[in-house]
């Protein structure tokens, strides 16, 4: 019998997962150049760390069971709450600000499309103990500088969800939820409608509906503090002249709400403009608070998560590959080949054959898969101290001693 894999998941086959792990080197490399270090959570968790605030889209998609003793757990949706939770539970003894950044599988129930999935990888930062905007100024250019070193074509577009908040922060917090995610899904229909059924007055709605066309430069400050005069953007201002000093390109738009309802201030996204369809957001995050609803104090924090899955699907990346060499060898000498193919491992990728072939074949199978040289242990040579060594791209083959050898090589 057959067995598929389950939907929305997928096998990642040697050429792929080498694609994969040359970016997330690049990824690493950068978080780690900014002072970031790794963190690693549990993939399920208790269910409630989700529930508690992580926002009903979250919840509707979560892959939630109950454990033989009766738990209710969840496979992780995304990794901020847990890195919080870990946060309040081990580490609120460490120097602040402290910068994690997590590279893990992700598990969400959607519905799949290209680009996505229901087991997905983040890497993500988490920069926690600071409210500055230099803090938000930090992570959205290391965003940018990951998804910039990888040769992405991306448009990044900044916001601030107080906004949004102040301007819901009289109706019901069910309400308020409910719209902002609406504005999330840039669902303008549903938003009109749903507007109408909770009979929001007309001069919000037509300040929410202001407020969420507004994207553009700097300028659009100015617009925004016509609709909400008494909010202070100073903060959003501190982040711009940062990116700006740092040559950052985005666009403000004040319609980001995100997904998630932990958000309490700046937020991004970074979509690419290119090869991913409708799923084209790459990057997510913001500033937000969670560490108190998981029995720590309050402190603030800011990161972001880069779509993993989506990024490997558009993105160039070089990979790097050592030279491959297949040591062949005649019947009787196959403990000769072992001994010279761990001689030559610290230099290159070197295979030897265990299907008990002979030569002819073995050199076959080495062409094969695409080794770029073959050893060829023999009697006569080994006798002398030589072995044959075959360029398998250009047929040229000649012998040589074992010093020899490890120059070739
Ligand atoms: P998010 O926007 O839900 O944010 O996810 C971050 C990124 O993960 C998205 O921009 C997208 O590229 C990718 N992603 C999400 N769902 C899927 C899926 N089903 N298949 C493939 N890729 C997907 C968060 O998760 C926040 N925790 C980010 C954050 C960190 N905010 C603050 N710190």
């Amino acid at each position: 019998m057959k067995i598929e894999r389950p939907r929305g998941t997928r096998d990642f086959l040697p050429d792929e997962m080498e694609k994969r792990r040359a970016i997330e080197k690049v990824m690493r490399r950068i978080a780690e150049s900014y002072g970031y270090r790794e963190v690693l959570t549990p993939t399920f968790e208790h269910l409630e760390l989700f529930t508690i605030k992580s926002g009903e889209g979250i919840i509707e998609e979560i892959y939630a069971f109950k454990d033989k003793g009766g738990r209710d757990l969840a496979l992780r949706p995304e990794l901020t709450a847990p890195v919080i939770r870990m946060f309040v539970n081990e580490c609120t003894g460490m120097p602040k600000p402290l910068r994690f950044y997590y590279f893990a599988n992700c598990f969400r129930y959607e519905r799949p499309q290209k680009g996505r999935y229901r087991e997905f990888w983040q890497f993500g930062v988490e920069l926690i103990g600071s409210a500055s905007p230099l803090a938000d100024a930090e992570v959205i250019s290391l965003a940018y500088r990951i998804m910039d070193e990888l040769k992405i074509e991306f448009d990044l577009h900044i916001g601030h969800v107080g906004l949004l908040r102040h301007l819901l922060r009289d109706l019901d917090e069910n309400v308020a939820s409910k719209i902002m995610r609406l504005i999330d899904k840039k669902d303008i229909e549903g938003l009109e409608s749903y507007l109408d059924e909770t009979k929001v007055d007309s001069d919000l709605r037509d300040s929410i509906f202001s407020l969420v066309e507004l994207v553009g430069s700097r300028d659009i400050i100015e617009s925004a503090r016509e609709i909400i005069p008494n909010f202070d953007f100073s903060h959003i201002e501190k982040v711009c002249d940062i990116l700006d000093a740092l040559d950052v390109e985005y666009k403000l738009d004040f319609g980001i709400a995100r997904g998630l309802d932990y958000y309490t201030g700046v937020v991004f996204e970074a979509y690419a403009r290119e090869g991913l369809g409708a799923q084209n957001q790459i990057c997510g995050g913001g500033s937000y608070r969670l560490a108190h609803l998981f029995g720590g104090d309050d402190t603030p924090a800011t990161g972001f998560a880069l779509g993993f899955d989506r990024i490997a699907e558009i993105c160039k990346v070089e990979v790097v590959r050592k030279k491959k060499v297949v040591v062949v060898s005649f019947k009787g000498l196959e403990g000769e080949a072992f001994k010279i193919a761990s001689m030559l491992r610290n230099r290159a990728v070197v295979v030897t054959d265990v299907m008990e072939r002979n030569v002819k074949k073995q050199l076959s199978y080495a062409n094969d898969i695409n080794a770029d040289l073959a050893v060829i242990v023999g009697e006569r040579e080994l006798r002398d101290g030589k072995v044959a060594v075959k360029d398998l791209k250009s047929g040229e083959q000649k012998t040589v001693s074992m010093e020899e050898l490890l120059d070739v090589i």
